[in-house]
């Protein structure tokens, strides 16, 4: 029984408007007039926060100080300088702003839990947590005067943990220590990640100072904090910077940074490797709960939770949402609503990926008999899908191109399509620039890069992407789908309805690749007995 029904008149009093007479701070006066207090502010309202002397003195005294063991050094540490050097190759000269961007409003004044640029975490190589409103500078220097002997000297400025006399530590909802935990200080976070550090006072003149039309250059990360946008885009505007020619500098650096990360260095497949694990893990969670799922009215949910609960036990997140669909909800491509249900004899597509506390994610996906065994035609489409997978996987080597890998998976797919009789066209024809009638069933590419965001490297060049040679490094997916709606009349009947994708997170290595997430059985085989396995 609710504490509203025990007490119907306090109940009523929460929702019935209150005579503005009797509370001042209503909004509304009692003629009628807007209350002069600022909107952002009146989330003040509900709480009464005393400000005298002797309460600021009491709650500033007696509190053990806090510890000052400096951590030891971040295992990304070297490799995130490896990147900040050549990020000053690149700008010689330059001021380099990369922001780690701000926490983002939910509603009203709920946040999500905060999450870094993902160039930011790069650069730095802080994972999760770190640090809402804090940004890197990289400032150049004498040729070779620099951080290792580079032409810059990289500084992070964040807001550092408040002392426990300070009132930001019991007043500050957002950042103080008393509210959300203890954070990093100057020195705390200057060890673990080898920067300078600084605080967030110094920051505007730090990115702002000698800035001129023909003077110091600078370059800034756009939209990630659109506080430095609008301080650089003031300060750039006064000093008479030509704003074309600055939008074109930031565009240029952002896709730097994102083509930067299309090679990953060891720590971070190593961090790849460990999200993989989770997911797998994962996977395994979902198979044990699917008895749980069938037949529940949000089935998907189920599925979704039992991943979800998986990805924070292990990880930081989820990399992306969770794509837990079941019957024909397999062939809506961003089926991320989940609220169908699961039911014995349909196929279950599950696309989901642990995100690591260093912030890589994976990003897998299995389609999965509900009752533990594929029908016929479940099968053979499955079968169609893997096919095409391995072979678009069997040419992964250094050297060919990125697009030749959804080339080889189109072939395969192709000429099943064309097996079946559902091609209208022949499969040469399909296959032309000007056919491509398969997309009707599969219509997204075979393969992006993965690391720090599941579509890593979005801002690369095509020559470096879609255009680009394959080198030692390179992670990505090979995902090729079948998806066959049920409202699909020019498929026969059987084929309505069904979903199938499988997708694997794929290294390329010195002479060839290696399936990151080949520990996750693929074959229709291979899943029926571990399902039956895991549900035994
Ligand atoms: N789950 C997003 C993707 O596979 O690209
Ligand atoms: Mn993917
Ligand atoms: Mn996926």
């Amino acid at each position: 029984m609710t504490d509203a029904a025990q007490h119907p008149a306090h109940h009523a009093d929460q929702d019935r408007p209150q005579d503005p007479a009797a509370t001042p701070e209503a909004g509304v006066d009692a003629e009628g007039a807007v209350s002069p207090q600022p909107l952002a502010e009146r989330v003040e309202n509900r709480s009464q926060r005393p400000s005298s002397d002797a309460f600021r003195a009491f709650m500033g005294a007696d509190w053990a100080p806090s510890s000052d063991e400096l951590p030891a050094q971040d295992a990304s540490a070297p490799h995130a300088a490896r990147r900040r050097a050549a990020v000053s190759a690149r700008y010689p000269g330059e001021r380099i702003v990369v922001p780690a961007g701000r926490l983002k409003v939910r509603s009203n004044d709920t946040d999500y839990r905060f999450r870094a640029h993902s160039a930011f975490a790069h650069l730095t190589g802080l994972g999760v947590d770190h640090e809402p409103d804090a940004v890197l500078v990289l400032e150049p220097t004498d040729p070779g005067a620099g951080d290792g002997g580079s032409d810059h000297a990289a500084t992070l400025y964040f807001r550092p943990l408040a002392g426990r006399d300070t009132e930001q530590f019991y007043a500050d909802a957002r950042a103080g220590e008393f509210w959300i935990g203890p954070r990093p200080t100057l020195a705390g976070l200057a060890a673990r990640t080898g920067l300078r550090t600084a605080g967030l006072e110094e920051l505007e003149s730090a990115v702002t100072k000698n800035v001129s039309a023909d003077g110091t250059a600078v370059r800034l990360l756009r939209e990630a904090d659109q506080d430095m946008d609008a301080l650089l885009a003031g300060v750039r505007a006064e000093a008479g910077v030509d704003a074309e020619a600055a939008a074109s500098a930031d565009a240029q650096v952002a896709e730097f940074l994102s083509e930067l990360r299309l090679v990953k260095d060891e720590w971070e497949v190593e961090r790849m490797r460990a999200s993989v694990a989770a997911t797998i893990s994962g996977f395994e969670d979902v198979v044990r709960a699917l008895p749980r799922a069938v037949g529940h009215a949000r089935g998907e949910r189920v599925v979704e939770g039992a991943f979800f609960a998986r990805a924070r036990l292990e990880g930081n997140d989820l990399g992306y949402d969770t794509i837990a669909a079941s019957g024909n909800n397999a062939t809506i491509l961003h089926w991320i609503r989940n609220t169908g249900t699961v039911r014995e004899g349909d196929l279950l597509l599950l696309d989901a990926g642990v995100e690591d506390d260093s912030l890589y994610t994976a990003d897998i996906t299995r389609t999965l008999p509900v009752s533990g065994s594929f029908t016929d035609v479940q099968r053979r489409i499955y079968q169609a899908v893997l096919d095409s997978a391995d072979a678009a996987y069997a040419i992964v080597r250094p050297g060919i191109r990125f697009r030749e890998i959804h080339a080889e998976a189109m072939r395969v797919l192709v000429e099943r399509l064309a097996d079946w009789g559902l091609l209208p066209v022949s499969a040469e024809v399909a296959l032309s620039e000007d056919g491509q009638h398969h997309r009707r069933w599969m219509p997204h590419g075979t393969s992006h890069h993965l690391g720090l965001d599941v579509h890593d490297c979005a801002q690369a060049k095509r020559a470096l992407y879609l255009d680009g040679v394959l080198e030692p490094g390179m992670v990505f997916t090979i995902e090729p789908g079948l998806y066959f709606k049920e409202e699909d009349l020019a498929v026969p009947e059987e084929y309505r309805g069904i979903g199938v994708r499988i997708e694997d997170d794929i290294l390329v290595t010195e002479d060839g690749a290696e399936n990151l997430s080949a520990a996750l059985p693929r074959t229709p085989d291979e899943i029926e007995a571990w399902m039956a396995r895991l549900q035994a």
